[in-house]
Formats: structure tokens, C-alpha cells, sequence
């Protein structure tokens, strides 16, 4: 068991106060959890019907490329779209994935928690994420006002301009 350290004494706090509670504090804080936000007009368009545009440094190429290729059978739903229009999301989207080069810090932390053999098709299946998430209380994740933890704009207040800071996270209270 993990002692108390700045991130998850903020994650103490907020559970304690009752959740609304605004995480001001910025000990924890990095500063390095903001994702280039989704410039891409097709992909903010046609990605964001039915969820937040998520950031492509959540995951790898080859989890973008087989997820782009299954657009009919994406998590239940029908999501296909014409050729032209996927192939320039596609494009996009590999070359702003987590294990692009030139990616940020957080964004290679991301990509070497994923196993070379795997292509997960959920950021919030990752390794990572678990680490990032690891003291949220599994209670927490049913409240009605959060329901999947692929809603990372339900506490991430700012998540569809792709920041993640800490002091923009506001837990629902139910
Ligand atoms: C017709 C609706 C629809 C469209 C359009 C759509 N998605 Fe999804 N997507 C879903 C559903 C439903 C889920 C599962 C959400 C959940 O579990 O809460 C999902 C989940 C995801 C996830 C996994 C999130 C996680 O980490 O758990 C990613 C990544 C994703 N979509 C990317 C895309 C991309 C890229 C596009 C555009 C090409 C797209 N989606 C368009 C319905 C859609
Ligand atoms: C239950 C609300 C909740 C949901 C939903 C959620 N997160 Fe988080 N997230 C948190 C909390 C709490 C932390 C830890 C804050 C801290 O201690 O810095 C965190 C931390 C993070 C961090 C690191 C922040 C930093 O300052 O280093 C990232 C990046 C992140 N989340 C991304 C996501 C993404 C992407 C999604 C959706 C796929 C998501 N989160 C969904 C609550 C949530």
C-alpha cells in the first residue's frame, strides 16, 4: 500500500469532501498532462458525435490503424465512414499517436506501458491509465454522473481541449 503522497492526497480530499470538490491544488501537478488538442477538422467533426474527440496520444499507431479499420464494429456501434474521410483521420491520427518521436513525455509513458504484440483499442484498458487512476475508488467509477471511465470529460473538466491537469478535475458527486 502506497503512503499518502501529493497525488493521492488530492484524490483523498476529493473523495472525503464529497467530490464536487475542486482539486485546486497543484502539488501534484506535473504541468505536462495537456495533449495537443484535436486540430483536425474531419476527426473533431466526425469523432466527436458520440464522445469528446479524443486526444491520438492516447494510443499507439497500430491501435489507431485496426481501430480505423473496423470503423463498422467500433464498441457496438456502427461508425463507418466514406474512405477518403477515414483515410485522412487514419493519417491523423498515426501521426500524432502516443509513440510518434516527437511525442511528449506523458504521451511515451503511455505508449512503452503497451506491449508491442497488443494494439488495445481503449485507452482506459492501458497500463497507464490504471497507474494514472490507480486511487480512484472502484465506487467512484459507478457514480451516474461519470458511468464509463472512457467519459474522461465527466471529471476532466477541460478534457476536449485536451488538457488533463489536475486542477481542472472536478469529481461528480453522483
Ligand atoms: C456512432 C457513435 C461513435 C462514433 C461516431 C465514434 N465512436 Fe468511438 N466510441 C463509441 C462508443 C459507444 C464507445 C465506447 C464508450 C464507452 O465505453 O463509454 C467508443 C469508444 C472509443 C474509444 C475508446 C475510449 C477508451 O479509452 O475507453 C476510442 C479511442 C474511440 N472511441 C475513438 C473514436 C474515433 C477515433 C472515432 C472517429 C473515427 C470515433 N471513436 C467515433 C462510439 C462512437
Ligand atoms: C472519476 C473521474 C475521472 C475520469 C472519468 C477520468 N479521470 Fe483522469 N484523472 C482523475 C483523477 C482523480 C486523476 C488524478 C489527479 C492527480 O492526482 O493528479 C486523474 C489523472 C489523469 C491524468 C494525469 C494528470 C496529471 O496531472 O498528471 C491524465 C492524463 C488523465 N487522468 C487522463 C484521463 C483520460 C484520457 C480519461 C478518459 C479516457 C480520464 N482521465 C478519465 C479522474 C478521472
Amino acid at each position: 500500500m502506497m503512503g499518502i503522497n501529493r497525488r493521492n492526497m488530492s484524490i483523498l480530499l476529493a473523495t472525503i469532501f464529497g467530490s464536487s470538490f475542486l482539486l485546486t491544488a497543484s502539488w501534484g501537478s506535473s504541468g505536462d498532462a495537456v495533449f495537443a488538442a484535436v486540430t483536425h477538422g474531419p476527426t473533431k467533426e466526425e469523432c466527436a458525435a458520440c464522445h469528446m474527440a479524443y486526444p491520438a496520444g492516447l494510443l499507439p499507431a497500430r491501435s489507431w490503424k485496426k481501430m480505423m479499420g473496423e470503423l463498422d464494429r467500433h464498441f457496438g456501434e456502427d461508425a463507418s465512414l466514406a474512405p477518403e474521410v477515414a483515410s485522412g483521420i487514419t493519417k491523423y491520427l498515426i501521426e500524432n499517436a502516443a509513440d510518434t518521436p516527437r511525442g511528449t513525455q506523458l504521451m511515451s509513458r503511455i505508449a512503452s506501458g503497451i506491449p508491442g504484440n497488443s494494439a488495445p483499442q481503449r485507452f482506459t484498458e492501458t497500463r497507464h491509465f490504471g497507474y494514472l487512476h490507480d486511487e480512484v475508488p472502484s465506487y467512484v467509477w459507478k457514480r451516474k454522473g461519470i458511468a464509463s471511465k472512457a467519459n474522461c470529460v465527466a471529471c476532466h473538466t477541460k478534457a476536449d481541449e485536451g488538457s488533463f491537469v489536475e486542477r481542472e478535475i472536478r469529481i461528480p458527486k453522483q
